[in-house]
């Protein structure tokens, strides 16, 4: 039997994904009409002997339950156990996996994987546990790598690994130089001894601060809980060099979602792995609409995916890479772009998106223009991943980005909005160019 941890993090994190993530947490948010954090149970459930998915992250309960349920009634008949376990304050990216070890333990599972719940992959988890399995019996982590651009990789771990033995020789996260274009996933599998080690680290710690702040409460000086815990630095640096820790290398498309440019990029991805996973639910196939009743919409260029209660005039034009929520409205003569649009938006009459993410319930009125700039890897890059850049430049300007619409945004008609980012609940009454609406 095994398992599978998705980390969420909670409310704080996330923050590069606003104002998407004010209303929405992060790992819910829909990328080709699907909860982020579902693309990544949906592969776990593709595993054959994967019985139980622990999604672990602090946002409250309330928050999460829905999405819980409806991945439960959804699976019911894979008989896969699936739940949320709330961290009391946030734990790091391994404090979770060690406070929740008897849930995770529970049943006696041969191995678990561990997914980010902020990356987007086509991932491949059953050659990842197959690999693993073939490593020594001493083998703890094996770690799925990409390549990245030298200068890219700063941003991630770097790994140093051995190509035919796949042992890791030496891991650095967010190195300050550079270390190796092999970097990290945030995908992992784990064998239950992980548990041994993460005792001994949590037990040094509690050590190590019952010294400095026995009196200060459960404090442990910097503000972080007794049982924080960074996989990356305290758990993989030192498991490297000890035959412990190993690295997949894999060619599959593989993204980090921070930004909501990333979200564009994501979109575009998933919804062209639907042609192999899913193609009933795109609406591409003889411009007919996915997963429903088989309507016919509107001029369509792939991929696109539409959820079947939206209602989009026959004349419309959308894709490639759209993806139309549920009760969306989109009206005669609009044309849509490599764009996302969240529930019960409406479109207007001849109204153009490009490059843009409209939030949930906004309404753009007819003849407007909602217009991005694209945040695509450099494709003159080989190995080249999202830029996450700030949405600052030095000179203080907002650096060319999407356009982002928070959700309940009512822009007018005839009105222009370009590079912009515009907080939930605005109401527009002039065009816009590079501004953040607050
Ligand atoms: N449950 C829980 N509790 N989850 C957490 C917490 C926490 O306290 N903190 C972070 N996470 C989750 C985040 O939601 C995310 O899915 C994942 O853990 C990693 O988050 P970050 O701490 O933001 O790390 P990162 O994304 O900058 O870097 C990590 O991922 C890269 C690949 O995307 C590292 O593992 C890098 O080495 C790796 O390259
Ligand atoms: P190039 O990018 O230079 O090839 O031109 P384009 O015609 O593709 O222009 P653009 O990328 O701006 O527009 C993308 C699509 O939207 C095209 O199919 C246009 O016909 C259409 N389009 C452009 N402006 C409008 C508009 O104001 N209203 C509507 N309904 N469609 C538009």
């Amino acid at each position: 039997m095994l398992k599978a941890i998705i980390l969420i993090g909670g409310p704080q994190k996330g923050t590069r994904f606003r104002p998407l993530s004010l209303d929405t947490p992060k790992p819910l948010f829909p990328v080709a009409g699907r909860p982020l954090i579902a693309h990544h149970i949906e592969a776990c459930v593709q595993v054959k002997e994967l019985r139980e998915i622990l999604i672990i992250g602090f946002y409250p309960q309330t928050q999460m339950e829905g999405f819980v349920s409806d991945m439960q009634a959804l699976y019911s008949s894979s008989n896969i156990n699936i739940r949320y376990l709330q961290e009391f304050t946030s734990l790091g990216t391994a404090g979770g996996m060690y406070h929740f070890r008897d849930q995770i333990r529970a049943g006696n599972p041969r191995a678990f994987f561990v997914l980010n719940g902020d990356v987007c992959a086509d991932f491949p988890l059953q050659e990842l546990y197959s690999f693993h399995m073939e490593r020594p019996a001493s083998a703890l982590v094996t770690i799925m790598s990409t390549e990245a651009t030298r200068q890219q990789s700063l941003h991630y771990g770097c790994l140093v690994f051995d190509r035919a033995s796949g042992a890791v020789s030496h891991y650095v996260e967010k190195p300050s130089s550079y270390v190796s274009t092999y970097i990290n996933c945030g995908v992992y599998v784990c064998s239950m001894d992980i548990f041994t080690k993460l005792a001994q680290i949590f037990h040094a710690k509690c050590e190590e601060y019952s010294c400095i702040s026995y009196s200060n409460g459960n404090g442990n000086g910097n503000g972080k809980d007794h049982g924080h815990i960074k996989w990356e630095q305290e758990v993989l640096t030192p498991l490297a060099g000890t035959d412990m820790l190993f690295a997949m290398p894999v060619p599959n498309w593989w993204s980090q979602m921070k930004t909501a440019g990333s979200a564009i990029y994501a979109n575009r991805h998933y919804l062209d792995l639907y042609k192999r996973t899913h193609p009933e639910r795109l609406a591409n196939v003889g411009n007919k609409r996915g997963e429903g009743d088989g309507n016919l919409i509107c001029t369509v260029y792939p991929d696109v995916y539409v959820h079947p209660s939206a209602t989009v005039h026959h004349s419309a034009v959308l894709g490639p890479n759209v993806a139309i929520g549920p009760g969306v409205t989109i009206g005669p003569g609009v044309r849509i772009r490599e764009s996302i649009v969240l529930e019960q938006a409406q479109i207007k009459d001849h109204t153009l998106i490009l490059h843009s993410i409209v939030g949930r319930g906004c309404t753009i009125g007819a003849w407007t223009r909602v217009e991005g700039t694209p945040s695509d890897p450099d494709p003159n890059k080989p190995f080249a991943k999202m830029e996450n850049p700030p949405l600052f430049n030095n000179e203080g300007k907002l650096n060319p980005s999407i356009t982002i619409l928070g959700c309940f945004v009512q822009i007018p008609a005839e009105k222009i909005l370009l590079n912009s980012i515009v907080l939930p609940h605005k109401e527009l009454s002039r065009s816009f160019k590079n501004e953040i609406i607050l």
